[in-house]
């Protein structure tokens, strides 16, 4: 997989279809419908919700499929397509193709092994993995994991510069290669599936280890540091979710016993997931300060183009933006000399009604004209739609809510496969276009929906 004339589409295929022949269908599907059906059917009802939901009434996520289907592909003929090379440069790293996996938060939501066997995969793979800031095991154990596999860190902004520092401090001594600055979630977007079950994943302690894995996060929780002055005080309850919030409860929860059983449960998940296990911190009140401590300081609405200087200071690594969708934003990126930009809309979970990603890479891609590396996400399915996003400007393309519905169904091998179809796919797609190169495809390569039907 890691070489560049790998043949890896036709390699994928023989090796399907001869287990096939043998007997054995892939335990993960390789159809898009049915590996999200497989996928749901392992995960509770707050995972999926949480996993497979967007914001408002979901018309963003049907953007970025719509956008994906409007473009077709006109293939050429008679191009010699034997050997095609799928590799690309990033930030000085040849990378065997130009996928990457995106930064996906709560991931023990999908599976136990979590970030662990997303990190396995990713690494066996060579495909870099963008460790999210929100991830249920410590960047240092998945890196532990990958020997000197490409990784990157995605970071969240939080009210703590202090915590800004150390994260990026950690992801440069556990080897990642790149910080990605994530910009569309300054605040939570309106999310009516989690909201109709009363479901935070973070409230339950979920997805908050690189939190809780942190020297300055756990000496502000001894420390008591105030996040909405920024200070260090005795008691910060003024910012601390209520009781109520913390347990999760239900909208039109029904008895008074059944609500403290939530209570006690969640107080206990919380428990559960803070370092060192359920047993240990039975009587310990850390787990629950840390939720706390994280819901009032994870993000900072107040961001602005000026503080990123603080974060250009902290490291010499590359510096992405993600979240990136107008191309006046895009130019003023470059112009600051940030390293990249991820053009995203979170996979339509902040705002309803948001431009399709695919549609806003163009002009973004045009804007920045060559300057720095231009990645997309969102709504990337297979290997066709990565086909598309290259011809249409982008760089590299990161995969999203596919890798985590693969690791639902069988942990490290379901990403492993899930990535290998859309390589396979991208590889054939490629060549059964007329293009040998995937750093080349040429924009004549897509028309408009439109266009091919009047012709
Ligand atoms: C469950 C879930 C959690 C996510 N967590 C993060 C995160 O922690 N940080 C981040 O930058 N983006 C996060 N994203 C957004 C992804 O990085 C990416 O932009 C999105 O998944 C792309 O859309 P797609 O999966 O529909 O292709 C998350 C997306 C999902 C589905």
């Amino acid at each position: 997989m890691s070489q560049t004339h790998a043949d890896i589409g036709r390699k994928r295929q023989r090796e399907i279809y001869l287990a096939g022949a043998g007997g054995r269908r892939p335990e993960v599907p390789v159809a898009w419908t049915e590996l999200e059906k497989a996928a749901q059917s392992t995960m509770s009802r707050e995972a999926w919700a949480y996993i497979a939901g967007g914001a408002g009434r979901e018309s963003t996520m049907d953007a970025n499929r719509a956008a994906f289907e409007r473009w077709r592909i006109v293939p050429r003929v008679l191009c010699d397509v034997e050997k095609r090379d799928l590799s690309i440069e990033l930030f000085g790293q040849r990378l065997p193709t130009p996928l990457l996996l995106c930064p996906i938060g709560v991931l023990e939501m999908a599976h136990r092994e979590a970030d662990l066997a997303v990190a396995r995969a990713a690494a066996a793979l060579r495909v870099p993995y963008i460790f999210s800031n929100q991830a249920s095991v410590p960047m240092e154990t998945c890196a532990a994991a990958m020997g000197d596999a490409p990784r990157w860190f995605q970071l969240y902004w939080s009210k703590s510069n202090a915590l800004v520092a150390s994260f990026v401090r950690r992801a440069e001594a556990c080897g990642c290669s790149a910080i990605v600055l994530t910009l569309d979630t300054t605040m939570l977007g309106w999310r009516p599936r989690d909201l109709d079950l009363g479901s935070l994943p973070f409230l339950r302690g979920q997805g908050i280890a690189q939190y809780t894995s942190d020297p300055v996060f756990r000496a502000q929780l001894k420390e008591g540091w105030n996040a909405a002055s920024g200070r260090v005080e005795e008691s910060a309850s003024g910012t601390q979710p209520s009781h109520e919030a913390t347990a999760g409860r239900r909208p039109r929860s029904t008895s008074l016993s059944s609500l403290n059983l939530e209570i006690i449960a969640t107080a206990l998940e919380q428990k559960a997931n803070f370092p060192g296990g359920l047993l240990k911190n039975l009587t310990s009140g850390d787990p629950r300060a840390a939720v706390q401590r994280f819901m009032a300081t994870y993000s900072r609405p107040s961001l602005q183009w000026d503080d990123l200087k603080y974060l250009r200071q902290q490291t010499k690594l590359p510096v992405l933006l993600k979240g990136v969708l107008h191309p006046d934003d895009a130019r003023k990126a470059v112009e600051l000399g940030i390293d990249g930009l991820v053009v995203s809309n979170h996979g339509g979970r902040q705002i309803d009604g948001e431009i399709a990603s695919l549609d806003a890479l163009p002009a973004v891609a045009e804007a920045v004209n060559g300057k720095i590396p231009v990645l997309v996400d969102s709504g990337v399915r297979g290997g066709a739609d990565v086909f598309k996003a290259l011809a249409l400007g982008a760089t590299a393309v990161c995969l999203g809510r596919p890798y985590v519905y693969g690791l639902a169904v069988a942990g490290q091998q379901g990403v492993e496969e899930v990535i290998g179809n859309v390589l396979a796919e991208f590889d054939l797609t490629l060549g059964l276009a007329g293009c040998a190169n995937g750093r080349e495809v040429p924009r004549a390569a897509l028309q408009q929906q439109s266009i091919v039907r009047s012709g």
